[in-house]
């Protein structure tokens, strides 16, 4: 060591690193974040685009401008909101919605099946259509607790508002090879032909132990070795599918009593 190097020169030198790689780190987090929320609205069309079922050669743009409809629904009648532009809707987002009181409602024990605490007044529904305009498919967002982490997942419907199309958890933090199976294609291959309701309109969804039968209209074999994240996607569709979800819509839907308002 020569004997210019004293030790206040080292802590010197080290605050000065530490403050240029903060620096660099801060400015690429502030840098990326445009890039990061593209690709997450990206990935989110991805998702929706895998349960619509259309079959063309047209870009994600073009779908989402020519066959798919994006529109809020007033959760608490069922009616599309009332008085929203095109832009609000394209703007919506639901989950900033339920974090606040002015826009959400706080559910009671009793309601809070899904144990996700608020629900937004308004939530986003698409409307898939055929190239001739003749709606195909209905699909609408979920979400609820599972055993580490709130899971989200679009459910598309048939247009009679109860047969399960197809289903996609998109976002989920459970473990990889347990509860992270919710994303396996083989168990979400089990879901389409599923029907949401019984004979009186109940949520009818069972996310069962053991054996399914094969005629089971409502039963889908549950996760092996994640019987919590299971219970979480049975809460999801019972909380979803019910009156404090899309069961004031669905219900309107069917009987062709939509309104805007
Ligand atoms: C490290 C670790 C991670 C786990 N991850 C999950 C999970 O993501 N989902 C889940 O339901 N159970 C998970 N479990 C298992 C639960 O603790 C519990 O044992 C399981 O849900 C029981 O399911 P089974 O009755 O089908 O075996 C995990 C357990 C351990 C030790």
């Amino acid at each position: 060591m020569s004997n210019k190097e004293t030790f206040g020169k080292t802590i010197g030198v080290v605050l000065a690193v530490c403050l240029v790689c903060s620096i660099i780190v801060a400015g690429s987090a502030v840098g990326l974040r445009e890039t990061q929320l593209a690709n997450k609205a990206k990935d989110k069309q991805n998702n929706i685009l895998a349960v619509a079922g259309l079959q063309t050669d047209k870009s994600n743009k073009e779908i989402f401008s020519s066959n798919i409809e994006t529109r809020l629904v007033d959760l608490s009648t069922g009616n599309f909101a009332q008085d929203v532009t095109a832009a609000e809707i394209t703007d919506y987002d639901q989950r900033k919605a339920a974090k606040d009181p002015k826009r959400s409602s706080k559910l009671s024990p009793e309601e809070n099946v899904a144990s996700i605490g608020r629900v937004a007044d308004l939530a986003t529904v698409y409307l898939v259509s055929d190239d001739q305009g003749k709606l195909q498919r209905l699909i609408l967002p979920v979400h609820g607790a599972g055993l580490w982490s709130t899971m989200y997942a679009f459910v598309a419907l048939k247009t009679d508002g109860n047969t399960i199309e197809a289903i996609t958890y998109y976002e989920q933090g459970e473990t990889p090879g347990l509860g992270g199976e919710v994303e396996n294609p083989r168990w979400v291959k089990l879901w389409p032909g599923k029907e949401l309701f019984d004979a009186q309109w109940n949520p009818a969804i069972k996310v069962v132990k053991g054996e399914v039968a094969a005629d089971s209209k409502h039963e889908i074999d549950a996760l092996s070795g994640a019987t919590l994240t299971s219970a979480g996607v049975q809460n999801t569709f019972t909380f979803w599918f019910g009156e404090q979800g899309f069961g004031p819509f669905l219900n309107k839907f069917r009987q062709g009593a939509l309104t805007n308002g």
